[in-house]
């Protein structure tokens, strides 16, 4: 795994910490058989699922039914399905941005081809709703449907961020409703699912949603700042891929926005140019991003959306621990390096 540990800032869950429900987690997913025949639809299943990552999604999933009901344990099939899709989703993701990189190592379309790809995601898509075969019916029914209804969220948001690198026009609301849609709500599920497997009160559980959901926002914003200005040795996706595909990022919206005429004319002329150089292109972008104050325009919204995660746990009835291990994790995530 990258070098991400949350346990090092994070206080114990009752009796139990991150590092345990991460450890649970991945003997869940070695204890998995993924590969069987045909072998080149499952290797490269293996391949994505091995490759590693920093596990957030699960890990909130198991977190969510810890503090609803002190049985982690059997929120794991729930965990494996989230980290699944979640996968199948970057194998999507990585073919629609061109990515050559994914987590330090070649992404699938690159090692494989594309038809590879495509498959073994659409594979994935599916074994992720099989583990919710795990569970009586009147359980399984909620969590299909709020998965069903992430998933094609998560599409919706997959197509705007594609429609906009075409567009001029996009604004900074626009965006959030985007990254919301791509990101967040999988982050809301991944802790409300956990939620439902507890048998939480529906408004309880709702509540844990929103959390998710601004706090999934943050992520994502801090998931562009370091697409731009992350460390190429650590951060295990190629920097600068942003900007090779014209994203319309918070970094290029509020540049946009706050630049004065000439930096503002000089970036959208970088964004809709066949670059004759890209890592000139890339290096003039970050340029003007940088002597416009992006980092901390960035930051102020990173964090904006995190206090505003911290809101929901007032309304929450779990002990006094878990709210303030939820506030560390969200604040954990906001200095995130990878
Ligand atoms: C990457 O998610 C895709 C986004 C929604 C930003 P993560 O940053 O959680 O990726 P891994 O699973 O840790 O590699
Ligand atoms: C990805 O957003 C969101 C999903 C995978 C649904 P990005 O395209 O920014 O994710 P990374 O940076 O490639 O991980
Ligand atoms: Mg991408
Ligand atoms: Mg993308
Ligand atoms: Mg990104």
């Amino acid at each position: 795994m990258l070098a991400f540990n949350f346990t090092l800032f994070l206080p114990k869950f009752f009796d139990l910490n991150i590092l345990q429900y991460q450890s649970d987690f991945l003997s869940y997913l070695e204890s998995q058989k993924m590969v069987r025949e045909p072998k080149n639809l499952y290797l490269p299943i293996e391949y994505i699922l091995q490759l590693g990552g920093k596990r957030i999604r699960p890990i909130l999933t198991l977190i969510a039914a810890d503090v609803f009901s002190g049985d982690y344990k059997k929120a794991l099939p729930t965990a494996l399905a989230v980290e699944v899709f979640h996968n199948f989703t970057l194998v999507h993701d990585d073919i629609m941005d061109d990515a050559p990189l994914r987590r330090g190592k070649e992404t699938v379309h690159e090692k494989w081809d594309l038809n590879t790809g495509i498959l073994s995601g659409d594979a994935m898509l599916i074994l992720a709703y099989q583990y919710f075969e795990n569970y009586p019916p009147h359980i399984f029914q909620k969590l299909a449907k709020l998965f069903s209804k992430t998933a094609l969220e998560v599409c919706d948001g997959q197509q705007l961020d594609i429609d906009f690198e075409t567009r001029n026009d996009v604004t900074i609301e626009e965006y959030i409703k985007m990254i919301t849609l791509k990101t967040s709500v999988l982050v809301a599920a991944a802790l409300k699912m956990g939620a439902i497997i507890s048998e939480a009160d529906e408004e309880q559980a709702q509540h844990l949603y929103n959390y998710g959901l601004n706090l999934g926002i943050a992520f994502q914003l801090q998931d562009d700042y370091l697409d731009t200005f992350g460390d190429p040795e650590t951060f295990g996706k190629q920097v600068g891929g942003d900007i090779i595909e014209n994203k319309k990022t918070y970094l290029y919206l509020k540049t946009l926005e706050v630049a004065n005429e000439e930096d503002r004319n000089l970036l959208v002329k970088l964004y809709n140019e066949e670059p004759k150089n890209i890592n000139k292109k890339i290096s003039e972008v970050s340029s003007i991003f940088k002597r416009n104050n992006i980092t901390q325009h960035t930051k102020q919204l990173i964090e904006y959306y995190t206090n505003k995660s911290f809101e929901s746990l007032d309304y929450l009835t779990i002990p006094k621990e878990a709210k303030e291990g939820l506030r560390a994790f969200g604040e954990n995530l906001m200095s995130r390096k990878v």
